[in-house]
Formats: C-alpha cells, sequence, structure tokens
C-alpha cells in the first residue's frame, strides 16, 4: 500500500490492476455470511483495520507465498527455514502419549523429573517470586546490575577466579539473554562480517544460525580424533591446522568450545585434553602475535558435569608459568538456563578473562552497545533473583542441594543406560556429563524410525542420535536402551 492512502483506496486500487500482474486476488464478499472485522462482542477477529474492511467487504482468497516472499524480503530473509528437527520429534512424540501408547521421550533439552514434569530448582522460583515491584519492572543499566556481572564471573570461572586474579589477570562481564546472547555477542565483535568462525563438527544446532545471523562462514575441527592422536577426545593436529588457516587469512579468530557436558554428546575434556586445546591456542597466538586470538567457552551444562569448573583450574595451572600472550583472549558465556532451570527467563552472561585491565572493560563496552542495538538490554528480574541467591549463604545452600539433587538424577540415569549400550557393544560416543547422549551411526533416521516404532522417541540428526538422557524417566532408561540396541542392530547390522 501507499503511504497516505486509506486502506479503502488502496484497496480499490488494487483491483484495478489486471488479475494476472496482482501479486495476491481479491473477492469481492458482499453478502458473504462470514463476518470480517469487528466481532458483535467487540473483540477484533481476523483484520487489522476493523470497520473499513467489513464494510467494503473484500477478502483476500489466494495469496501466492512465494510471490509474496519474493516482493518483500531480500535473499537472506528467504533462505530461512522455521523446521526444527528436535521441536518435529518431540512433537511425534506428544502425538503417541496423547493416543496411549506407552511412548518414551528422549528428544527434549530440557531436564524433565521422573514423573515428566519439568524439573524446577525450587529456590530460584521461591526466590523470584518475592522480588520487588522495582526489580520486577525496571530496566537493568545496559550492561547488567553491577553486582549480578561479578556474580556471573564468580559462577563461570568458578572458585578459581581469586586466584586467577592474583596471577594479575582481570575479569569483565555484560549481562545478556541466556548464554545464546553470549555467543551472540562474540560472534559480532570478535568478528567482521565475511570472517569464518571455528566450530567442532557436532555442536548445538543454534551455532549455525547464530554464525550466520551475524554473516560468518563456519569451519570445523572434528569432535573426536578420526586417527592417531596424543588424546582420545582431542584431535590436536587438525586444531592446530585449523587455527593456522584461520589466523593466516583473516585478522582475528574466535572459536567456540562446548565443555564440559558437550551437546549433543555428553562428552567432557579432562584436564590433559583441555592442556592440549589450550596449548592449541597459546601456540597459534605466539605463531600470529597480531592476530587477535579468542578461546569462548560454552560453559551451559557446566554445574552437572564432574568437572564444572575443569577449564579455570587448566587455565590457571598453565599461567602460573607461562606467561599470557597479549593477544589471546578467553571468555565464557555463563547461562542459568540450565543451572538455576531459568530456561524462559534469558538469564546469561559473556564474561571476560585478560590481564588487561583496560582492555576486559573496553569489551564489556563494546558489547553493550552491541546488545542496545539488539536486544536493548537483559532482562533486570532474573539478574536480582540470582544476586538474592548467591548472596545469602542460605538460599545459596539451597540451591546447590536441588542441584545436587538434579546432577545425581542425570548421572544415574547416564551411569545405567551407559551400562546397558556398553554391554550391547554398540559403539556410543563418550558420554560423560549433562544432558546428551549421541549414538553415532550411517542412518540416524532409518535407527530413529525403528525406535519410534516401538515408542522410543530421540533424535535423528547428521551422523547420529541424540538421546535425551535429561528427559528419559530414570524408570524408562531399561526400555529406552533396549529399544535402541534393537532399533541400531535391526538398521546398521
Ligand atoms: C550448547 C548450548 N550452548 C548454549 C545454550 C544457550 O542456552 P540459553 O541461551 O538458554 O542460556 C544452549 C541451550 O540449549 C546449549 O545447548
Amino acid at each position: 500500500m501507499r503511504k497516505g492512502r486509506s486502506g479503502k483506496a488502496a484497496l480499490a486500487q488494487c483491483d484495478r490492476i489486471p488479475r494476472d500482474t496482482q501479486p495476491f486476488s481479491y473477492r469481492r464478499n458482499v453478502g458473504s455470511s462470514r463476518q470480517r472485522g469487528n466481532h458483535p462482542n467487540g473483540l477484533i477477529t481476523d483484520c487489522a483495520f476493523p470497520k473499513p474492511a467489513s464494510r467494503l467487504g473484500v477478502e483476500v482468497v489466494r495469496m501466492d507465498l512465494e510471490t509474496l516472499e519474493n516482493t518483500f524480503l531480500p535473499d537472506e530473509s528467504r533462505v530461512k527455514k522455521g523446521s526444527d528437527n528436535i521441536f518435529a520429534w518431540y512433537g511425534r512424540y506428544q502425538q503417541a502419549k496423547a493416543l496411549g501408547e506407552p511412548a518414551i521421550n528422549g528428544t527434549v533439552g530440557s531436564l524433565l523429573e521422573n514423573d515428566g514434569s519439568l524439573a524446577i530448582n525450587s529456590v530460584v522460583n521461591e526466590t523470584l517470586r518475592v522480588q520487588s515491584d522495582f526489580d520486577i519492572s525496571s530496566y537493568a543499566p545496559l550492561s547488567g546490575l553491577p553486582e549480578f556481572n561479578s556474580l556471573a564471573s564468580e559462577l563461570a570461572i568458578g572458585p578459581r577466579l581469586a586466584s586467577l586474579r592474583d596471577l594479575g589477570l582481570h575479569t569483565s562481564a555484560v549481562a545478556t539473554p541466556g548464554g545464546t546472547g553470549a555467543l551472540y555477542l562474540s560472534a559480532r565483535t570478535m568478528l567482521a562480517v565475511g570472517d569464518t568462525i571455528l566450530l567442532r563438527s557436532l555442536h548445538w544446532g543454534p551455532y549455525d544460525t547464530l554464525a550466520s545471523e551475524c554473516g560468518l562462514q563456519v569451519r570445523h575441527w572434528p569432535i573426536l580424533p578420526e586417527g592417531e592422536a596424543p588424546h582420545p577426545k582431542v584431535d590436536l593436529q587438525t586444531l592446530e591446522i585449523e587455527l593456522d588457516a584461520i589466523a593466516s587469512s583473516q585478522d582475528r579468530v574466535l572459536s567456540w568450545l562446548n565443555d564440559p557436558a558437550h551437546n549433543p554428546t555428553g562428552l567432557s575434556l579432562d584436564g590433559d585434553g583441555r592442556e592440549l586445546v589450550l596449548d592449541a591456542f597459546i601456540n597459534c597466538a605466539r605463531r600470529h602475535p597480531k592476530v587477535g586470538i579468542t578461546l569462548f567457552l560454552d560453559t551451559a551444562y557446566a554445574v552437572y558435569a564432574e568437572e564444572p569448573y575443569g577449564w579455570s583450574e587448566t587455565i590457571h595451572t598453565k599461567f602460573s608459568w607461562v606467561e599470557w600472550p597479549e593477544n589471546l583472549l578467553i571468555c565464557w558465556a555463563f547461562s542459568a538456563s540450565k543451572s538455576h532451570t531459568f530456561y524462559g527467563m534469558r538469564c546469561g552472561s559473556i564474561v571476560f578473562l585478560h590481564p588487561s585491565e583496560d582492555y576486559v572493560s573496553r569489551l564489556a563496552e563494546i558489547c553493550s552497545v552491541t546488545g542496545r542495538g539488539t536486544w536493548s538490554l537483559a532482562p533486570r528480574l532474573p539478574q536480582a533473583t540470582l544476586l538474592d541467591i548467591h548472596r545469602d549463604e542460605e538460599k545459596a545452600a539451597a540451591w546447590a542441594a536441588e542441584r545436587d539433587r538434579l546432577m545425581a538424577l542425570l548421572s544415574s540415569r547416564r551411569a545405567h543406560f551407559n551400562r546397558l549400550i556398553e554391554a550391547a557393544g554398540i559403539p556410543l560416543m563418550p558420554s560423560n556429563d549433562g544432558y546428551f547422549a549421541f549414538l553415532p551411526c550411517d542412518d540416524p533416521l532409518s535407527i530413529a524410525e525403528k525406535a519410534a516404532e516401538s515408542h522410543f522417541y530421540a533424535v535423528p540428526m547428521t551422523g547420529g542420535i541424540r538421546i535425551g538422557i535429561c528427559s528419559i524417566a530414570t524408570h524408562d532408561i531399561d526400555r529406552a536402551a533396549e529399544v535402541l540396541i534393537a532399533s541400531w542392530r535391526a538398521v546398521e547390522e
């Protein structure tokens, strides 16, 4: 519609365009029993301009979606498809359940209690409900509540924070809407449009979306070594090759590393593995002194890992005797989604660690501006809630007790699942911590379909099947493993 025209005039104008040149067509609706516009009870029904439209009696009867897309949207918008594999398989589980099937849910990425309800750290929700009206309604500062930023650094880095500071390192943080916000800020500020980001071959699907939204290319290094390697979980040679390739072709390197408790495998690196990876980044920084090298640790599931703060230990040990190259930056994405079962509150932070206090402050300033231009600012209420919990000894202890209960739930499900799969001789990926396990296979879709025939639902992905240990009730682990083993054998053997 042209600016300045009334809806009626514009529609009338549109009607005069020969039909085959109109992007979509209209039918006169005079005398039709279908009422559009104002509903008799005062509700507006399916029309944006109530009175004139009902008076006009004009109804859109056919809109060619492709023509509309081509008319309105640039190429980069038209390529976006919303079909989410995980939600599609979750939908199939729900459908089976609704039909009364004994369906087992291994699809979702939220921790469920054994009765199928969402597991909730009750201390968090109780504390949220007693926050002040001001903290409920007010904006937070653009970079987040200052005390929350200190807390986020403590929660991301853990008890080693003080000793890292003793080594002369400095931190800063900016509150973000979840860990996703932290990932976005790093992609938007540490790289330029057209740059390449380094990921592991298997990663959380939205990494690709985030990279694409930021105009980045993606390169990978394998989640596990394919041949000889100095560590069973680190393909050091390929990591070094990829880091060098990127450092030689652009001015900055950024790599997202989801560890510990990797999604979608449950894999966690041990101390030796972490040291090898850290050395690769340090060595790359030394070989390319003019290139900024950023290791970004996505620790979304860390509190449900045996070594939640393993990276801080490794970094502390290393830099107790090795000099920190000034072109190396380490970041964390803190996420309260899983640690505080706060998925929908969108609470997180990007945390920076570097020897220059001025530089980490400057990074925080830059990220606040990027945040301002993207989501404005992160919500205040969850920040205030976390502060209330962690600045009160009793509440913090109660939160930790609930976290330990949830951790025990996950650990017992995983230990039992791993035992059954291993006894059957099926090659599960290393499955250490967190919410998921991953069965690599050549034909994930056929195996997932076969399992669904026996009412176990998991998510087929490129290269294998993601099993949501987090969503399978403990008493269903036996049957889930049994179905998976039988399905794997039927398809792969
Ligand atoms: C690997 C990984 N990183 C980051 C996130 C971000 O979570 P949120 O944005 O809810 O904090 C998720 C959520 O599922 C995840 O699986």
